[in-house]
This record gives C-alpha cells, sequence and structure tokens, in this order.
C-alpha cells in the first residue's frame, strides 16, 4: 500500500531486533487511525458498521474497535462465540449453510443470522421465529445480485454457478414473514464506484422487496481506510439509500477495519545461489501468510524495492519443503546475510486468522504494539503442542 512504501523500520518506534521471530505485530495506532475513519463514516451517515472476524480476530486489540463499531459478523460457531465473548454488542452470522447443532449454538451468541436459501430458511423457520419472540434475533436472506466485480474468480460470490446467495430467480416472495433484513456481498478490495454498480443490480432485481426490511447489510469487500477510496461517494451513496428506502444500511468490512496495521517480521537465515541470490527465511507462504500464494500478491517489505531497483537483489523463499513457497523477489541496497531482519507490512488481515502448521513449522508469536506510545508486548507465544493438539 502506498502509506508503507514512504515507511522506514525506524517509523515502527520499536526495536525490532529485540524481537524473536517470525513475529506479527498489531499496531493499535494504525488500527485507531482505521477506526477514525469509519468513525466518520458512521457519523455522516448514521450506517452500522460490523468488523468481518473471518479478516481479524485478534482480541487482544478489540478494545480500540469497541467503542465505533456495532459489533462483529461471524461466519461459524466459533467466530460468533469470539465475538460475543471478547467484542460484545451486536454479533451477525452468515454461513453458507448451518446444521441443526451448529443452528442451536447460533442461537446462544448471535443476534442477527442470515441464511444462504430459502430451503434452509424454511427446515430452520420454526425454531427461529421462537428465538425472535423470545430473544429478539434477527433473521436474514443472503441474495445474490449476479453482478461481478471481485477482481479474482477465487474471490468473486456473484460469478455463476456461485452457491452464495439467493439468485432473484430463486428467491420466495411467499416466505419473507419473519425476515427482517437482506444481505449481499460481493466487493472485494474495491472503491465505492463498485459499490454504486452493486448497487444498480441489487435495486432492479430485488429493490421490490427492500422497504418491507428493517436493513440492508451491504457486506464487506469495501477498502474504506485506504488513501484513494472515495468516502464522500459511499457516505451519499448510503444516504440516499437510506432516505429512498427508510431503512437502516449496515457494512461489515473486515480488510477496512485492519488495513495496513500488521507486520510481519521474519529473520534471514540462508543465502544461497541457484541461477540467482535466494534467501531463505524462518517463516513461510505456504504456513504464515497463504494469501500470498492464494491470492496470489507480492507483500511490501519496508525499505525495499522491486527487483533490480535497489543494489542486491534476492528471491525470498520460505522454510517449508514446498519449492512452490516463493514470496518474491525483492531488492536492497545491502546484500543480505544470516540475522537480518525483514518487516513484511499489511500482515494484519487474513493473515493471523489463516496460518497453518503445515512441516511442524512454528506459528508466528503475536505482539501488539503502538508505533505512537512506542511500546510492544507479546501477546501469544505457539509451540509444540499447538501442532500436536490439531492431529
Ligand atoms: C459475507 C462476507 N462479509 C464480509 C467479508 C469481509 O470482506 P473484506 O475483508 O474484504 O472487507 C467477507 C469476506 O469474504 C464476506 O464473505
Amino acid at each position: 500500500m502506498a502509506r508503507d512504501h514512504v515507511l522506514k523500520v525506524s517509523d515502527l518506534n520499536i526495536d525490532i531486533q529485540r524481537l524473536r521471530t517470525p513475529v506479527f505485530l498489531v499496531d493499535e495506532a494504525r488500527l485507531r487511525a482505521n477506526v477514525a475513519i469509519l468513525k466518520e463514516v458512521i457519523d455522516r451517515t448514521g450506517c452500522r458498521i460490523i468488523l468481518a472476524l473471518k479478516a481479524f480476530s485478534t482480541y487482544a486489540t478489540f478494545h480500540v474497535l469497541r467503542d465505533v463499531l456495532h459489533g462483529t459478523c461471524a461466519s461459524s460457531v466459533d467466530e460468533a462465540r469470539l465475538g460475543r465473548e471478547y467484542f460484545g454488542k451486536e454479533v451477525h452470522v452468515y454461513g453458507a449453510a448451518y446444521s441443526d447443532e451448529d443452528f442451536r449454538e447460533l442461537l446462544k451468541y448471535a443476534n442477527h443470522i442470515d441464511f444462504n436459501s430459502f430451503t434452509l430458511w424454511e427446515h430452520f423457520r420454526s425454531v427461529a421465529l421462537q428465538a425472535k419472540r423470545k430473544k429478539g434475533i434477527h433473521f436474514g436472506i443472503r441474495i445474490n445480485p449476479e453482478h461481478s466485480e471481485a477482481p479474482v474468480a477465487l474471490y468473486d460470490p456473484a460469478a455463476p454457478l456461485s452457491r452464495l446467495g439467493v439468485v432473484r430467480g430463486e428467491f420466495r416472495s411467499d416466505l419473507l414473514d419473519g425476515i427482517s433484513y437482506l444481505h449481499f456481498h460481493t466487493l472485494c478490495q474495491q472503491n465505492a464506484d463498485a459499490l454504486v454498480r452493486t448497487l444498480y443490480a441489487v435495486e432492479e432485481k430485488f429493490g421490490e422487496f427492500i422497504p418491507q426490511m428493517a436493513y440492508i447489510n451491504f457486506g464487506g469487500g469495501h477498502h474504506i481506510t485506504r488513501e484513494d477510496y472515495d468516502r464522500d461517494l459511499l457516505c451519499q451513496t448510503i444516504i440516499d439509500f437510506k432516505k429512498k428506502y427508510g431503512v437502516e444500511v449496515y457494512l461489515e468490512p473486515g480488510e477496512a477495519v485492519a488495513l495496513n496495521a500488521g507486520y510481519l517480521v521474519a529473520t534471514v537465515l540462508d543465502v544461497i545461489h541457484n541461477g540467482m541470490d535466494i534467501a531463505v527465511l524462518d517463516t513461510s507462504a505456504a504456513t504464515h501468510m497463504p494469501d500470498v500464494l492464494e491470492m496470489p500478491y507480492r507483500p511490501y517489505i519496508l525499505e525495499s524495492g522491486l527487483p533490480g531497483e535497489k543494489s542486491y537483489t534476492y528471491r525470498l523463499g520460505g522454510v517449508s519443503c514446498l519449492a512452490g513457497d516463493v514470496i518474491g523477489d525483492y531488492s536492497f541496497d545491502k546484500p543480505l546475510q544470516r540475522g537480518d531482519k525483514l518487516v513484511f507490512t499489511d500482515m494484519a488481515i487474513y493473515s493471523m486468522v489463516k496460518t497453518n502448521t503445515f512441516n511442524g513449522i512454528r506459528l508466528p508469536d503475536i505482539a501488539i504494539m503502538d508505533s505512537e506510545k512506542g511500546w510492544v508486548k507479546i501477546h501469544k507465544r505457539f509451540g509444540y503442542g499447538d501442532f500436536k493438539r490439531r492431529l
């Protein structure tokens, strides 16, 4: 991200040489800055914003978010429980399907539950209506506007044959009794223009049902805290929508909440040569930053350049046995040597929630820091027990 390209390691305001690596650092100062932007959107529009736990669940930092955000959204029973226990406020849940056991448990933690189909709604309806009466739980339907904006097929819930959300042809207007909201999620790291185009499709297909809802959830994927994000357009769009239909609006971003708010610090373990210089690190794309291979993308490293841009170019490889465990090619002002520390940026989102212990590689420590106040403290350390417990 542009902001990080001008950052220096010294701007972190902590001594990274003293850290045991690999370690994720979550910067409360950056979280505060993101939340201030989200607060501005809430204040201008009266919308409600909840944190998508799938992107960022580092609960030791929830105290920074809790006063502004209205709650969390979960994809499973365990996320819902984490949201209830560590965030509080509202807990929304959307899963592609629920087992009977899941649903019973969800009723303990959630106050808003979405169904991915009318068959599921019919299956759970009598239990749900009872929970609505007794506990005030709200139920909704996820719709699929069949309008694609996501740049990558893997992240496009509106792609042909998608299982995510009810398409207009399958929508059951006769089963809306007890349904208080509609939910769509089609965006991925996008600006407000993509939301505007999506809303055209939503209104065209489902507009007739909107006035009878209490609210519409516009999903996640809004990169609201990115420098070039058009917040005026977002705010005007929400204000106009609320006025037109007389409904409340929810947003459930994950990335935007913790964008650029985390780092992964790794150490060079070896430098070898095979056609080019290759540095092997004590981290791994496969286990510690799987989105680098899945998206795929090239994370930025503080004070690095593109290959050839600075004097010394290296391919950075992970410590796992996977041949494709390659983070990318980078250049540096000085030659790399064993013991050098590298700081990967934007590592708070879809990182700690996705790590794994393939090869028995240890999970990185998790530390919380504050780049304004200059402190860092270890939140979690992992070891053999974490590896063994999963097997
Ligand atoms: C239903 C739903 N809501 C919210 C999100 C959060 O999206 P993001 O982290 O891109 O803002 C996702 C991401 O996949 C999602 O599937």
